[in-house]
């Protein structure tokens, strides 16, 4: 079959095995509840609930898989998609590896949605699938920054920080997930492209290291990544407004 006739499979892999330091002490930030539910079943829930998407996979902590297999046993979901966990790695990086290794053969194309963004509307992973089904090798849903950006000379905390630049707002935007990726593409950048330290913190950056285009499509305010403790109370009160117009 060719490029053009094989049909179009859709994955999702969603990295969950980060501790979440910066929200303060507690449980893996994926298993923090939001309106009740841990963040991680909101997070599948907005992938399976795209109906382009038929097989989720969650990258679990290490030594959590088998907790997270039970979390994900205990909240509905949609019929429709599958559900597989595979343990995860020491960095995000890894994470996304081990959920890539996992995914079928049939498989043509991939979302990568952190675990930590569980508010994502389905029209937002819609307009991304859609973007790559239409043929972009990788795209990324991004929003303008409402503030300025300076680029600095990193001192000690606390200390002032000389400035180096002041990019162009308007040329800047913030980047959220899911991002999405021809799977070949995005196996090929996994394959080739060494990221030192903490490894790569958005998939799109290593496509664009390959050489390969990647497009921006509108994201969404509501999908904000949960980081800090102040997150937390904007979440709760997303969940709240979408339960007093009936939306969840
Ligand atoms: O820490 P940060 O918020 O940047 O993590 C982004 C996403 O990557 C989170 O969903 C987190 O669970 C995931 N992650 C992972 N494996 C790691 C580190 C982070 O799956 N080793």
């Amino acid at each position: 079959m060719s490029d053009e006739t094989r049909p179009h499979r859709t994955a999702a892999v969603i990295p969950a095995a980060g501790r979440g330091v910066r929200l303060g002490p507690g449980a893996p930030k994926a298993l923090r509840a939001l309106g009740g539910t841990p963040m991680l079943i909101h997070a599948v829930r907005a992938m399976a609930r795209s109906r382009a998407v038929s097989l989720v996979v969650v990258v679990a902590p290490a030594d959590g898989a088998a907790e997270v297999r039970l979390l994900l046993d205990e909240h509905p979901l949609p019929d429709r998609a599958e559900v597989l966990v595979v343990p995860g790695g020491d960095t995000r990086q890894e994470s996304v590896r081990a959920g890539l290794q996992a995914l079928p053969a049939d498989v043509t194309s991939v979302l990568i949605h952190d675990a930590a963004r569980p508010l994502v509307p389905v029209d937002t992973v819609d307009s991304v699938v859609e973007a790559v089904r239409d043929g972009a090798p990788a795209v990324v849903p991004a929003l303008p920054l409402a503030d300025t950006v300076k680029e600095v000379e990193p001192g000690r905390p606390g200390e002032p920080e000389p400035v180096v630049a002041t990019p162009d707002r308007a040329r800047l935007r913030a980047v959220q997930t899911p991002q999405g990726f021809d799977l070949a593409t995005l196996l090929r950048a996994h394959a080739e492209i060494a990221v030192d330290g903490e490894g790569a913190t958005d998939d799109a950056g290593m496509v664009e290291r390959l050489g390969v285009p990647v497009v921006v499509v509108p994201g969404h305010e509501e999908a904000f990544k949960v980081t800090r403790p102040l997150d937390l109370v904007l979440a709760e009160a997303v969940l709240a407004r979408r339960r007093a117009t009936d939306a969840y």
